[in-house]
């Protein structure tokens, strides 16, 4: 098959990308591991960020620009932040009225805000506390309106490359378990982060595993800041639920077992999740009190929550505390583009989570990825089609780079690896080892774990052939995050060395990592 532009991924970065370029006049495809639905776009809840200022408080894009450099801790980079929040009212307004998503709105018809972290100014648009479901159903109608060929259960192994240009994308298709080829004049990555990798305690969709990721690096890309993982500050405890962070910005109180306050529930979401940790190992339990937000506010615009928790605990959300703990959540890490996601390959863009254009810095704020993966995809659909116009031919794929892929798929099918026990066990090593706090110890530990899982040797039972990519690209992404850990030997935003607890000036610059 032969494309202008193909695009792996199918969240919100990669649906905005695919929708660009195919209004731009281009041949377009997008393809995704599993469904279009299945990834973390469609499971964000609490909203998306854009200084409209309709809840008059004085919010304006300046202040937006400001909030998000601060969360950055001074390894934001100013040109992608601009931009960003320049951009993020125009393409909030676009998602509302041009492809007509359900935002909540205002008695005046305008969108309904409200405040999240990091910020004094009510920002946040939403559609109740199921914002994300809301803004991808409605792309996937636009996709399909404009009949954007889309191709599912299709697992990107390699990016293929003739001459320092992309000339394709080699899959697994997972329907036949056979490799297939996409040949294309640009290619897009939005394949979204790794935060997946923390298995067991995630609010991720299961295979957030970083394939995009690890699959640049493989290609000789560098990685940027891997070492910056957000934790989320309130999963329902005991499962992977997300508490949107709408719950504490509609009026929801953190406390602990000794019913006290200890935290201002709407700090950035670093100091959040680790006030909170420090509640858990001083041996309290931590809940989220929701009793003071009246019952119609709950029925409207906290309705998803309420529904779950109480499918999920029994519990009644509305008068009972919501035990809670940390966890992973966001990466900030990525394929290192520059500011639109162009990389060091010509005719490859990165867009979403999988890139670092430098945008969030040391910790993205609350609320900033969906307009963020929006903006940032819009851009790179454009940038990619302009280069095809520029480079109007389909670079030929070598024969050997496929006969390598198949190679490898053949050689998975015959050895037994217990894929599932290794992302299991990876789950447990990076929590512990490179969670919230962190140290030189943990950190060698982690690593020396890391190679352990790597020899693949745990084979009493066997897995599907994607699991076992999963877990190959994880433990490079394992290993990549880690070791760019163990080098900053400082705390900043979302990454705290107990060893190294204040921020250094030496450190402030970015991380970068290459494969080997
Ligand atoms: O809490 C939330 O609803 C998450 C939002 C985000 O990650 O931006």
């Amino acid at each position: 098959m032969k494309v202008d532009i193909l695009i792996i991924g199918s969240g919100i970065a990669g649906m905005m990308a695919a929708i660009e370029a195919k209004e731009l006049g281009s041949d377009v495809a997008i393809v995704t591991k599993k469904s279009p639905m299945a990834n973390n776009s469609f499971m964000a809840k609490g909203g998306i960020n854009a200084a409209l200022n309709n809840m008059k408080d004085g919010d304006s894009i300046e202040h937006h620009i400001q909030d998000t450099l601060k969360s950055g801790v001074g390894l934001a980079e100013e040109e992608a932040v601009r931009i960003f929040c320049e951009q993020a009212p125009q393409i909030v307004r676009e998602l509302h009225r041009k492809f007509k998503v359900p935002f909540t709105t205002l008695p005046d018809g305008r969108l309904a805000q409200r405040p999240f972290g990091g910020t004094k100014y009510k920002r946040t648009c939403f559609a109740a506390d199921t914002t994300g479901a809301a803004i991808m159903k409605t792309l996937n109608k636009a996709l399909k309106d404009l009949n954007i060929t889309t191709i599912k259960n299709h697992f990107a192994i390699n990016l293929l490359i003739t001459d320092g240009k992309i000339a394709g994308v080699s899959f697994l298709d997972e329907t036949v378990n056979e490799v297939k080829t996409i040949q294309a004049k640009a290619v897009i990555i939005a394949t979204g982060g790794y935060a997946g990798l923390y298995k067991g305690y995630s609010t991720n969709v299961n295979d957030a595993t970083g394939d995009g990721i690890a699959m640049g690096l493989r290609a000789g890309l560098e990685g940027m800041d891997m070492e910056f993982i957000q934790f989320h500050p309130t999963g329902l405890k005991g499962s992977n639920f997300l508490i949107s962070e709408a719950a504490r910005a509609e009026g929801g109180r953190l406390i602990n077992s000794d019913g006290k306050e200890f935290v201002d529930e709407l700090n950035t979401r670093d100091f959040v999740a680790r006030a909170i940790l420090k509640q858990i190992l001083k041996g309290k339990e931590v809940f989220l009190d929701l009793s003071d937000i009246p019952e119609d506010i709950i029925n409207t615009k906290l309705i998803h929550l309420k529904k779950r928790v109480k499918s999920l605990k029994g519990i009644d959300i509305g008068s009972e505390p919501i035990p809670i703990n940390p966890l992973a959540h966001y990466t900030m890490g990525g394929i290192k583009t520059d500011t639109y996601g162009k990389t060091e390959i010509e005719g490859l863009f990165y867009a979403g989570e999988a890139g670092n254009n430098g945008v969030n810095g040391a910790n993205r704020l609350g609320g900033n990825s969906l307009s963020e993966g929006a903006v940032f995809g819009k851009i790179a659909g454009y940038k990619a089609v302009k280069y095809s116009h520029r480079n109007n031919i389909f670079p030929s794929i070598k024969k050997e780079d496929i006969q390598k892929d198949i190679d490898l798929i053949e050689k998975l099918k015959n050895t037994k690896i217990n894929a599932k026990e290794i992302k299991h066990q990876l789950g447990d090593i990076l929590y512990q080892k490179v969670g919230i706090l962190r140290n030189g110890y943990t950190l060698k530990k982690a690593l020396d774990k890391i190679n352990e899982l790597k020899k693949l040797d745990i084979n009493n039972e066997d897995s599907n052939i994607t699991e076992k990519l999963e877990a190959i690209n994880g433990l490079d992404i394992a290993k990549a995050l880690t070791k760019a850990a163990l080098s900053r030997e400082e705390s900043r935003g979302a990454h705290f060395r107990m060893d190294y607890p204040e921020k250094d000036h030496a450190f402030l610059h970015h991380t970068i990592t290459k494969l080997n």
